[in-house]
């Protein structure tokens, strides 16, 4: 492999950070993988990401916080640029050797969500090369991820080609039986997932929120739980489709008369009364989802299975944890609120794959190109 030079790495480093602590480092500590390999073939690195959804300058969306986060991951010191085009990038590249930099928020420039050309240009002036290595924002045809190729060698980032590759195989390849395990507030955004999976798939258990739009959909009593009045119809299409037989619903719910009281009771769904609303799945359900987890070869998770923030609601989301990490198949999980309950019940290692992608993750196993998908040769050394 050629050397790189100066490289620009368009990483996905929004993470949630509170008075400037970083919360979850999971994507900083991801997008630091291959940094090794590519010190070795590069003259500077500088790494670049978006943080949040700023309007102009906002300093609390400021991406000091990733800067301390990675010096303190990395042992080593970070030189932070003040703005993403500064006209000192290129003397700081000429004065130094081997180092990291980061650079301020793109998103302080409209240029980056416009998709710009002129500030794809600037962005990249100063650098050699570039990698996307970005995947949890590759969902986006922003400037940093589609516009700069017509300005700079662009190569596609190994922690990139490993989520897609993981990402596939859930699409094309999975070792049957195959369960997917979703949950989460709304089947809304997961209504086109949950059609391109059907099909493939063996099992689809259904948990947290969403459940209710089914459970709804069936003429069952759902108290004030959550659910979306404008997609029972399709919930009910779904549940007589050829494919409905797939779909497994809870058969027991955590409920309380109040969120905030935190009281809990376990009811069948036949049992609700008009004050219950839905917190989390109960053990007869657990029980019935442990069946199919542990009788997979290869299992999607995503989205939790009630308010597990909350410990008396969180014995679902829990259990769901633990049992897909002991299931012994082939094991997958995405998005934020997952990777969070991980974080919180187990450990990120006891999973084959554990996507950096919210809504890049989702958008991809719904069968969509996505903007900065497999566009740019893959950076292999
Ligand atoms: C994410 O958190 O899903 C990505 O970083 C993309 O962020 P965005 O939805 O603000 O574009």
């Amino acid at each position: 492999m050629e050397n790189l030079g100066n490289v620009l790495i368009r990483s996905d480093l929004n993470v949630p950070v509170n008075n400037g602590v970083v919360l979850d480092n999971f994507r900083i500590v991801q997008a630091l993988t291959s940094l090794k390999k590519i010190r070795g073939i590069s003259k500077n690195i500088v790494y670049s990401s978006h943080l949040g959804r700023p309007k102009g300058i906002e300093p609390k969306y400021s991406l000091k916080p990733i800067k301390n986060e990675m010096e303190s991951l990395l042992q080593e010191e970070i030189i932070f640029i003040e703005d993403c085009l500064s006209k000192n990038i290129k003397n700081l590249l000429n004065t130094n050797k081997n180092k990291i930099f980061l650079l301020e928020n793109l998103r302080f420039h409209d240029g980056e969500m416009k998709n710009d050309n002129f500030f794809a240009k600037k962005l990249v002036e100063p650098f050699d090369s570039y990698i996307l290595d970005a995947f949890g924002a590759s969902h986006r045809a922003h400037a940093s991820i589609v516009g700069i190729s017509n300005h700079i060698k662009c190569y596609q980032g190994e922690l990139m080609q490993k989520e897609i590759y993981e990402l596939n195989t859930l699409i094309s390849n999975p070792t049957p039986p195959y369960s997917v395990i979703l949950g989460g507030a709304k089947i809304s955004d997961k209504l086109s997932l949950v059609k391109n999976l059907l099909p493939k798939v063996d099992n689809l258990l259904l948990g947290g929120g969403m459940c209710f739009t089914f459970l709804k959909a069936k003429g069952l009593n759902i108290g004030k739980s959550i659910f979306e009045e404008n997609f029972i119809k399709v919930a009910e299409e779904l549940m007589n489709s050829e494919y409905g037989k797939k779909i497994i619903l809870p058969d027991d719910i955590g409920v309380t008369d109040s969120i905030e009281s935190m009281k809990r009771i376990n009811k069948s769904i036949n049992d609700f009364d008009e004050d219950d609303i839905g917190v989390d799945i109960g053990p007869k359900t657990i029980k019935k989802f442990y069946k199919v987890l542990t009788n997979s070869k290869t299992i999607f998770w995503n989205g939790p299975m009630g308010i597990f923030e909350i410990k008396n609601y969180s014995m679902g989301t829990q259990e769901v944890t633990d049992m897909i990490a002991n299931s012994g198949a082939y094991t997958i999980v995405g998005g934020g609120d997952s990777v969070n309950a991980i974080n919180t019940f187990s450990n990120l290692n006891s999973y084959n794959h554990v996507s950096t992608g919210g809504g890049a993750s989702i958008e991809l196993l719904e069968g969509k190109k996505l903007p900065g998908v497999n566009i740019y040769e893959s950076f292999i050394i």
